[in-house]
């Protein structure tokens, strides 16, 4: 079973490699990781010049190149781990990389390799609304991943998070830079959509506390949702409103917003994705029946506090 101290095969080992660990949530994990002593993998295509540490900034992961494409370089980066995370992203489809190819088969055979390197702990990051029937192209490989994963590593967990709110995120930062640059707000349809935004801190260290076996749980999915759930039109004002800024809000057709992301999506710095819009159409909120943040001993925290950075940054 997943998420039980090491046993013997594993003896003496206590490396975590993260896949994807250079990226929003992933390099978080990485971080609070090491805060629990852990010897830590960072994985990505284009490792960090600067060092990624633990919070004190005194113990440094490794970083290593690999691309999670590429079976060899899967192989070789695995070796020796005690778990594995995978927080790779794929947000826009490019040539070869397709949603099918990195959420589904390239997770397969992460899954896999760790499965025959005697891993014991495996982390599939997903998000909620995954589904492997959706229409979405995009939810329906988030979904079809989940399966790919269980059935190539029995035991694996996933994390599914809500949209995560940071510093750096491309959310709630976004909001808080339209609102105060537009006189009136487009909103995506009626801004009816449901979401509960979570502080990304708190997903890593969830993810944290899985990957280093600090909980024995039989729980295969963990929702990672925050504290409350607004509807899109009630969370721009929110925004707003911390930020104390007057807005108007005017609704926009998703078919509207789906052109759109079609016509950016073609731009070197892509400021909109169909995906985006997808998961916009529906809501977004934590399952009642499924374990999250709560069962792992994590009080989530607000968006109020990620304004108030976002603003500080600015
Ligand atoms: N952000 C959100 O609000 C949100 C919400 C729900 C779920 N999620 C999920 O959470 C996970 C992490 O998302 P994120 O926003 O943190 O992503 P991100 O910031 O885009 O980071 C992605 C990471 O994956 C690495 N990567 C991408 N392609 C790779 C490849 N082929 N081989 C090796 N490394 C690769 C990137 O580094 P290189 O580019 O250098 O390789 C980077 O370290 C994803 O599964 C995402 O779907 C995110």
């Amino acid at each position: 079973m997943a998420n039980q101290p090491a046993r013997n095969n594993l003896a003496g080992k206590n490396m975590v490699t993260v896949f994807g660990g250079t990226g929003f949530l992933g390099r978080r994990i990485v971080s609070r990781l090491l805060d629990k002593s852990v010897d830590v993998r960072a994985v990505s295509r284009h490792p960090r010049e600067n060092k990624l540490n633990d919070s004190s900034g005194k113990r440094p992961s490794r970083q290593i190149k690999a691309d999670i494409l590429d079976p060899s370089s899967i192989a070789a980066a695995v070796a020796g781990s005690r778990a594995v995370v995978n927080a790779i992203s794929l947000y826009v489809e490019r040539g070869g990389q397709t949603f099918e190819r990195v959420h589904v088969e390239a997770a397969a055979d992460l899954a896999a390799a760790s499965r025959d390197a005697g891993v014991e702990i495996f982390v599939q990051i997903s998000g909620i609304g995954s589904d492997p029937k959706s229409r979405s192209s995009y939810i329906r490989a988030r979904g079809r991943g989940e399966e790919v994963v269980k059935a190539a590593f029995p035991g694996a967990v996933i994390v599914r998070p809500a949209v995560m709110t940071g510093p750096d995120d491309a959310f709630i930062t976004t909001i808080a830079r339209l609102v105060q640059i537009l006189p009136i707000y487009p909103l995506f349809g009626e801004g009816r959509t449901r979401l509960q935004p979570v502080y990304v801190e708190d997903v890593a260290e969830a993810v944290s506390r899985l990957a280093a076996g600090k909980y024995a749980t039989d729980a295969s999915i963990f929702e990672c949702a925050g504290p409350r759930i607004y509807s899109y039109r009630e969370l721009v004002r929110e925004v707003a409103t911390q930020l104390k800024v007057r807005i108007r809000l005017m609704p926009v057709p998703f078919a509207v917003w789906s052109m759109l992301a079609t016509a950016a999506e073609s731009l070197p710095a892509v400021p909109l994705t169909r995906n985006q819009v997808d998961l916009m159409r529906r809501d977004n909120v934590a399952a009642n029946d499924l374990p999250g943040l709560a069962e792992l001993g994590i009080q989530s925290r607000g968006i109020e506090a990620v304004v108030h950075m976002i603003e500080r940054q600015a």
